[in-house]
């Protein structure tokens, strides 16, 4: 099943529920676009390339939602839902393209209902596609016998189906190569601890869960032979932001001379920013931190801090995996270059 999907017999978009894996596995329906963009606040969907798919379907339904009579009624009315679902949640590139796909679409076409959800449908496949593409670039990076370490989730669960860093794992593991995946929880939401270690463990790929202070020990101790991430959004510079904690680790990869390799879609690719420092990092809510499972792990009345995001500068990144190859410095010229070739 797709991680996200259009019902064709119910006109609705459907997710799956990512809050309540690995314990329940669930399915959420939406009829309504502003329930669409609080999924994607809340997490229900989650994962840059997700959430873009979801944005698009999102799109699609205010299109059909919309009692709009006339053409320049129904533009409006796709406006605002263009603006509630791009303030949903704002470091993922993905969200913002896709919702400008859709509004270009919409300029386009003689029947914005149908176009709408034509598009959305588009960008979804696209993605399985693309995925399959930059995993097989990215599994020739992967020798037999490698332990690779992870971080956050990056599978079928962050994309619409198959992943970005854990796309190259599977694919290195379908193409037979022995390899084992150190897994870090990824606090603190542990997409790592539920997420990642499901999607493992059903497909048969050994790995160890580790907490995400022991990174450093594993690689210093020799014990890791590449680092696979994925990334929310990465600067014309090369410059990648990805989950909390991507930067500690790319810094004591560098330093311990451990190949650190982000693989991002083009549509995670954003020119339009110089570098890194011009990217929004999205701050959570406290709660986040100061407990686990609506549990509290702190003092009551303190406060916390909680980027759910940060940047790891490019001069950390051994290369980037993209569905047109590998990019390797310099970043400002060859990931252009990369995005061109496939447009
Ligand atoms: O907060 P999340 O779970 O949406 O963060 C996800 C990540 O940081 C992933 O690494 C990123 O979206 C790329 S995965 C395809």
């Amino acid at each position: 099943m797709r991680t996200v999907f259009w019902d064709y017999e119910r006109g609705t978009v459907k997710m799956i529920d990512q809050r309540l894996l690995p314990w329940e596995f669930e399915v959420a329906e939406f009829d309504d676009y502003t329930a669409v963009a609080r999924a994607i606040k809340d997490m229900v969907v989650r994962g840059a390339p997700a959430i873009g798919a979801a944005a698009g379907f999102g799109m699609a339904l205010a299109a059909q939602q919309s009692q709009a009579k006339d053409r320049p009624t129904l533009l409006r009315d796709l406006e605002t839902a263009a603006a509630t679902l791009n303030a949903a949640r704002p470091t993922a590139v993905n969200l913002a393209w896709a919702v400008a796909r859709q509004r270009q679409a919409a300029q386009n076409a003689a029947d914005i209902r149908a176009a709408l959800l034509q598009e959305a449908q588009h960008i979804a496949d696209e993605d399985v596609e693309i995925n399959r593409r930059m995993a097989y670039h990215g599994a020739e990076l992967i020798s037999d016998g490698d332990t690779i370490l992870h971080h956050c989730n990056t599978g079928a669960l962050a994309t619409v189906d198959w992943g970005t860093a854990l796309g190259v794992i599977f694919a290195a593991h379908e193409q037979g190569k022995r390899i084992h995946v150190l897994v870090d929880e990824t606090r603190p939401r542990l997409q790592g601890a539920r997420l990642t270690a499901w999607e493992l463990k059903e497909r048969g790929i050994p790995f160890d869960l580790i907490a995400d202070n022991a990174a450093g020990h594993f690689m210093r101790t020799g014990q890791v032979n590449i680092v696979l991430v994925g990334s929310d959004r990465t600067a014309a510079n090369g410059d990648v932001a990805n989950k909390i904690g991507t930067y500690k680790l790319a810094v004591v990869a560098k330093e311990n001379g451990v190949p650190f390799y982000p693989v991002v879609p083009t549509s995670t690719i954003d020119l339009s920013l110089a570098n890194g420092d011009l990217i929004p990092i999205e701050e959570r809510d406290a709660s986040e931190v100061l407990s686990v499972f609506g549990k509290s792990i702190a003092p009551e009345g303190i406060s916390a801090r909680n980027p759910a995001f940060d940047v790891t500068p490019h001069r950390y990144v051994t290369g980037i995996v993209t569905e047109a190859g590998v990019v390797y410095p310099p970043f400002v010229k060859h990931l252009r270059e990369a995005v061109n070739s496939v447009q």
